[in-house]
């Protein structure tokens, strides 16, 4: 099938598109994570953004190698999501972007890649796929404990470690103020095993 007549061309040029607007989301997101205090969770959301570049950056090459002679201008239809929220909600509408993209749009244009006779570009949306699921995974997790208002208390000791200076310590809940460099609760990093959902 030629690229230019067939549906991949659309698929790779929305996912793009998505990948593109997902990664300013999670910058802006980082930013207002910064001003509500929680600065582990705006770090791990510049890791989500860096991720979304990368998936963009690798959909624009394949889209640069297969309309062949290298330019093009590709019309496409989309929707795509504003809202106004918090943090505490913003994370929450992510993970179920996040989770549409693994479970539903991805595995289905990559299947329409696979079909089409296009295996590269099937392998990238469903290795990308796999990866939002890792990213909607984190979402949920960091969204539930901050809801339950259990991003910094555990029901058993467990080691925290504040994110500017490295000081750790092994308590139920985790200080206000780091005892060491003074910086606040929202450096603290949010142990791993508090994020398995
Ligand atoms: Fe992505
Ligand atoms: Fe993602």
């Amino acid at each position: 099938m030629d690229f230019n007549s067939s549906k991949t061309k659309e698929c790779v040029a929305r996912a793009f598109a998505g990948e593109c607007q997902d990664g300013a989301r999670y910058q802006f997101m980082a930013k207002s994570a910064v001003s509500e205090g929680f600065s582990f969770i705006s770090d791990q959301l510049k890791i989500l953004a860096k991720n979304e570049m990368a998936h963009a950056s690798r959909l624009y090459s394949l889209m640069v190698k297969y309309i062949g002679n290298g330019k093009d201008n590709v019309p496409i239809e989309a929707g795509y999501p504003f809202e106004k929220s918090e943090l505490k909600t913003s994370l929450k509408i992510a993970s179920e972007i996040e989770d549409n993209e693994a479970t539903s749009l991805y595995p289905a244009f990559a299947k329409i890649a696979k079909d089409e006779g296009f295996p590269e570009i099937a392998e990238a949306l469903s290795l990308i796929a796999k990866v939002e699921e890792t990213h909607r995974d984190k979402l949920k997790a960091l969204a539930n404990l901050y809801r339950a208002n259990k991003l910094y208390k555990n029901p058993e000791k467990i080691m925290w470690t504040c994110s500017n200076c490295g000081h750790c310590e092994t308590k139920k809940e985790a200080w206000q103020n780091c005892p060491l460099c003074g910086y606040g609760q929202g450096y603290v990093e949010v142990p791993q095993a508090k994020m398995q959902i």
